[in-house]
C-alpha cells in the first residue's frame, strides 16, 4: 500500500508550511517591538572609479608664527616640569598659531595651527607635535590637516606625518616639512616655513 507514505509526507509538507509561517510571523513582531533598525556597521562599495573624485597631490607652503610674548601671546605653556630638566623636556604648550601666505606676520592669515606642542626629547630640544591646521582660505575654509610627529627643532628640516584630515582633506595622507624662518632668542618668539604635501579627494 503506497497511499500510507503519501499521506505521510503531505502531512510533513502542511506541519512545515504552518511552522514556516509562525517563524516568519514571530520575525515580523519582533522587528515590530524594536521600532527602528539600527545597523552598527555596513561596508560601502570601495571602488576608486566612483567614490569621489581622482586622488591628488596638493603642496601648500604657508608659514607658522609661535608668539609668546606680548599683549596676545598665540602660544602659552601649560606644563612646566616639576624641575629643572636637560632641553626643557617635559614642558607642554597650547598653540592657535596664526599661519599666513608669506613670512611676515601682517601679511595673508590663511588659517590657524592648533593644538599642543610638548617636549618630548632628553637628548636635544625636540618636540612632539599634534596640530590641527585649520585653514580659512577660500574654499579649503572650514577643511583641517591634522600633523602629528617630532620635531628636533634645531635641525635645519623636520618632517612630520599628516595623519589624517577633514572636509576637503578626508582620507588625507602625506608628510610637513618645517624650516625655521627666524628665531629670536630673548623671547623664544619663532616663525616656521612649512611645506605640506598631502593626498587627498
Ligand atoms: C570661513 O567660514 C566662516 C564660517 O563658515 C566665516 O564666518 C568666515 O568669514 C570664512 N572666512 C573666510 C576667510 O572666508
Amino acid at each position: 500500500m503506497a497511499t500510507k507514505p503519501v499521506l505521510c509526507s503531505i502531512f510533513i509538507l502542511i506541519l512545515s508550511q504552518i511552522l514556516m509561517f509562525q517563524i516568519q510571523a514571530t520575525h515580523h513582531n519582533n522587528d515590530d517591538d524594536d521600532g527602528e533598525e539600527y545597523k552598527f556597521l555596513q561596508s560601502v562599495d570601495h571602488n576608486p572609479r566612483q567614490r569621489m573624485k581622482r586622488e591628488k597631490l596638493s603642496h601648500f607652503k604657508f608659514y607658522w608664527h609661535d608668539i609668546l610674548t606680548g599683549q596676545n601671546p598665540s602660544a602659552v605653556t601649560i606644563v612646566s616640569p616639576p624641575r629643572l630638566m636637560a632641553n626643557g623636556f617635559g614642558m607642554m604648550r597650547m598653540m592657535d598659531n596664526p599661519l599666513t601666505l608669506g613670512p611676515e606676520l601682517g601679511s595673508k592669515l590663511v588659517g590657524r595651527a592648533q593644538g599642543i606642542y610638548a617636549s618630548a626629547s632628553q637628548e636635544e630640544i625636540g618636540l612632539l607635535m599634534t596640530m590641527n591646521l585649520a585653514f580659512t582660505e577660500g574654499k579649503y575654509n572650514g577643511s583641517t590637516i591634522t600633523v602629528m610627529g617630532r620635531n628636533p627643532v634645531l635641525h635645519t628640516v623636520r618632517e612630520m606625518p599628516v595623519i589624517g584630515g577633514s572636509g576637503l582633506f578626508r582620507f588625507a595622507r602625506g608628510y610637513a616639512q618645517a624650516r625655521t624662518q627666524w628665531f629670536d632668542m630673548n623671547s623664544g618668539d619663532a616663525t616656521v616655513e612649512y611645506n605640506v604635501y598631502v593626498l587627498h579627494y
